[in-house]
């Protein structure tokens, strides 16, 4: 595991998108897993500044995502699909017959999961997984538990994640219930992970994910175990280690 230090979130977004960049520039067809949530939002940014720039060419680059919501539709502004289409998919040239995410709207979840992990497969599999990290440890949807869970499967949300999400929805019984989403095999079947962090109220978590014993409790921490996993990681979300 390489852990880089950024100064800030702007470094780190800049730092991270170097990877993403490199990954592209080597490999114009790769496949990328992408991520939703505020970490990525700056690499998004970046990735579409230097594409404006006609530095970077996303045309034969395949894209696949974490997670998405059971049961929204691509056009609810909430759904990740909507997310990665105004962040990313929509300001660059990938091609959006190229681009990924789990169909919410597919009511039968087993075969919307055993779809997803054929798609992967057929791609040839993840060249660049990008992760988030969550505060407890979660990668994807993957919430602590007794087992890693292992590939594409449906979640039932937690209630403090269904509580968390409330104040994006007009009232809490239009929060989803569940999820979509790859499982760690999926995951750690990824040739190269890029975890992004930042924060100091990720210091915690960061310190138990990548230092602390590997441990369902921490989905995160079964990347030690990933032979080619960079971290990208600003100071205040390394406070608690790498002094
Ligand atoms: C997003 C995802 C989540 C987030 C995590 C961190 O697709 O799967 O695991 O990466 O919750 O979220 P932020 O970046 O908002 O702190």
């Amino acid at each position: 595991m390489i852990i880089y230090r950024a100064k800030d979130y702007k470094d780190m977004s800049r730092k991270a998108a170097n990877i993403i960049s490199a990954q592209v520039i080597m490999k114009p067809n790769c496949t990328l897993g992408l991520a939703t949530g505020s970490t990525p939002l700056g690499i998004y940014d970046q990735l579409t500044e230097w594409y404006k720039k006609g530095d970077l060419d996303f045309s034969a680059v395949h894209s696949v995502n974490l997670d998405e919501y059971r049961g929204l539709p691509k056009e609810n502004d909430q759904s990740y699909y909507y997310f990665m289409h105004k962040n990313l998919f929509d300001r660059v040239n990938i091609r959006s017959e190229n681009t990924n995410v789990p169909n919410g709207m597919e009511p039968d979840a087993e075969k919307e999961c055993r779809r997803y992990e054929k798609l992967i497969a057929d791609l040839g599999g993840i060249d660049l997984q990008l992760l988030g990290l969550g505060h407890n440890g979660h990668i994807g949807f993957n919430e602590p538990g007794e087992a890693f869970e292992k590939e594409t499967h449906c979640v039932d949300l937690q209630e403090r994640t269904i509580e968390a999400n409330k104040r994006f929805f007009e009232s809490a019984d239009e929060v989803p219930r569940q999820a979509y989403t790859m499982g760690i095999k999926t995951i750690m079947q990824a040739k190269k992970i890029l975890v992004a962090v930042s924060g100091e109220d990720k210091a915690e978590i960061v310190k138990k994910a990548f230092f602390g014993p590997v441990t369902p409790t921490v989905p995160a921490s079964i990347l030690q175990m990933h032979n080619d996993v960079t971290v990208v990681a600003d100071e205040a979300a390394l406070s608690l280690c790498c002094k």
